[in-house]
Order: structure tokens, then sequence, then C-alpha cells
């Protein structure tokens, strides 16, 4: 078995174990950390860091030439080495959601499993050149013969390789209509624009998470859930998972289930709503039952992290305002 060696990244300050069998780049991206990275394969530059301690060892050949001064000052490609030793590193972490450059990435679809008569969970590939680098909780644009569409990423950062989106069939997006009737399938291709949007994760805050999500608003959340594992946040963790009650549970109600072996505190409840999608107005029904479900002890002393239609969001944020929660604890994502 391949020895494990600790990885720390003292301008950060932040470590984590990496195997001499991985490159020190899918080390750090399973540990959840924000590493700048584009190709995963040393073709790009953008994962340069500098040894400061410690002995590497190559495990990847790389294209990208480092200049006489990088390689003098020991600043090599994480893609493509491997610790040998414990390693101290100098690497900037991305701060700033913001930072990470808008993508344009041909993808191919690898699966689609249809979960229910109107639910679709699809997995795609990216190019074994060109790695999406996000965010837990952000989303992309996708674009199939002209046909556009916006959907949250389910899947963690940490498989930039392999993204999945959750996609409900409805009438107003032609997308998701693709999806079911056939006309986008295993190995189509897809023009993905992305990421977008600041639905990240407070990853230093101490406070107990509490997650809501309304159908498939469960992909970002998923997302963020996974993030915090990966981050090992031993914040408690509160989802709330709202869903028709036209369905017997939500669709992947074994998965959120599954969560509680590896989170000490963790609380899962599933929330029926009834709810008429060709009514407006069922979204301050949705909202106020999602409220009425809450335990609002528990989210006025939280983070708060919201995915939902922006009616329900709107309707559901206001009452929580009125009854306690500050504004800087909610967190919101409109799906
Ligand atoms: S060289 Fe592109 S991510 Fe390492």
């Amino acid at each position: 078995m391949a020895d494990i060696h600790q990885v720390t990244l003292t301008l950060a300050n932040k470590s984590f174990e990496c195997s001499e069998s991985d490159s020190i780049l899918k080390g750090g991206l399973r540990h959840g950390l924000a590493l700048r990275y584009e190709c995963s394969n040393g073709t790009c530059g953008a994962c340069k860091a500098k040894l400061v301690t410690g002995n590497i060892e190559q495990v990847k050949h790389h294209d990208f030439s480092l200049s006489d001064d990088e390689l003098a000052s020991k600043v090599f490609l994480m893609c493509c080495q491997a610790p040998s030793s414990d390693l101290e590193l100098e690497v900037d972490l991305i701060g700033d959601v913001r930072t990470i450059p808008l993508q344009e990435i041909q993808i191919k679809v690898k699966d689609i499993r249809f979960v229910s008569d109107d639910m679709a969970i699809v997995s795609v590939r990216t190019p074994r050149s060109k790695t999406l680098q996000f965010m837990a909780g952000q989303d992309v644009e996708l674009c199939y013969k002209g046909i556009l569409a916006r959907y949250p990423i389910a899947s963690c950062p940490c498989y930039g390789m392999e993204l999945e989106f959750h996609i409900r069939k409805l009438a107003s997006d032609d997308f998701s209509q693709a999806i079911f009737s056939k006309s986008i399938k295993s190995k189509s291709k897809i023009d993905l624009t992305g990421p977008k949007g600041v639905f990240v994760l407070k990853e230093t805050s101490n406070k107990p998470m509490v997650f809501i999500a309304w159908d498939s608003g469960f992909a970002p959340i998923r997302s963020l859930i996974e993030h915090a594992f990966s981050l090992e946040m031993s914040n408690p963790v509160y989802f709330y998972w709202a869903y028709p009650v036209t369905e017997s549970m939500p669709y992947l109600d074994n998965h959120a289930k599954s969560w509680q072996v590896v989170m000490d505190e963790y609380h899962y409840q599933s929330i029926a709503c009834e709810f008429d999608r060709s009514s407006k107005n069922d979204c301050h029904k949705v909202a106020q039952q999602i409220y009425d479900s809450l335990d609002h002890k528990v989210v006025n002393q939280s983070e708060l992290y919201i995915s939902a239609p922006a009616e329900v969001l709107i309707y559901l944020g206001e009452l929580l305002l009125e009854n306690g929660l500050d504004e800087a604890q909610l967190i919101a994502s409109p799906i």
C-alpha cells in the first residue's frame, strides 16, 4: 500500500493527507481545498505551487514548461507531482468565488438515470484536457443545439471531471424536454459555460448549518454538504428536504439518509408539501409548510442555506426574517 504523507499549505494554514500514488492536486481537492487548476494534466500551468520543505516525485508527464527562475525557486505543478515525504508548500487558495474564471467546455453525457417519470439524474464528463473548476453550490449554463438552461451542479468539486445534474421535467424548460424525449442521450455533446453564482459554503463558520431544499434544489445542497464532509467540518448539520406530496418520498431520500453514517450530528427531515405546479400562489403555501416544519431555535442560531424556486425563497425568507433570523445568516439560491 502507498505511504500517506502530510501536506501543509503554509500561507493558508491548512493541511491534508495525500497518498504517494496521488497527485498533490488530487489529494487537496479530495479534501475540499479550493486549489487553482484547469487541465489536471500538466498543460495549462494553473496549478503551480512552491515547495518549501520535503520531497516530491513526478507521477505524470507535463507539457507545460516552467521557467528557469521557477525551477530554481522550487515551483512545480501540483497535478503532476506526488509527495514522497511530508511537505510544506506555498500556494494561494481561491479566496473569493468571483475570481474563478468563466470557463467554456464541451462536455459529453455519460449516463442519464430516470429516477421517476419526471426526474432525471444526468452524469457528464469533461474532456481529459479540461476540468471544470468550480466551488460547491455553483451553477452552470448548458446549451444543446441552441436550447439553453441553467442548473446547479450536484456533485462535489473534488471530482471536477465528472459532473452531475438533477433535472426535473418541466413544460417551461426545453432542455428538460430534450432529456425526457431522449433527444439528449448518452454521448450527446453539450456546451457548458460556468461556473456561475455565489451560493457557497461559509467554510470558516463554527455555527450549525441548516440546509433547506425544495425538490431538485437538493442538487446544490448535496454538493455543499459533501464539500463540508471533504473539509471535515464538525458543525452540526440539519437538512430539511421539501418535496411534492404526490411523490412517496424525495427522489434521493436514501442518499440524504446515508449521510447519517459519516456525520456525528446530522438531522434529516423530509417535508411532504401540497403543491400545484400550475398555481403561483402555491409558492406561499410551500413556503409556509416548510416554515412550519423548522426547528426555529436551531435555525436562528445557524448559517442557513436555502435552494428553492425564487417565489418560495422570497416568501420563506420574509417569514424567517420577520421571526428573528438575521439577514447575514441567510444564503439563498433560486433554482
Ligand atoms: S498544469 Fe493544468 S492543472 Fe496542472
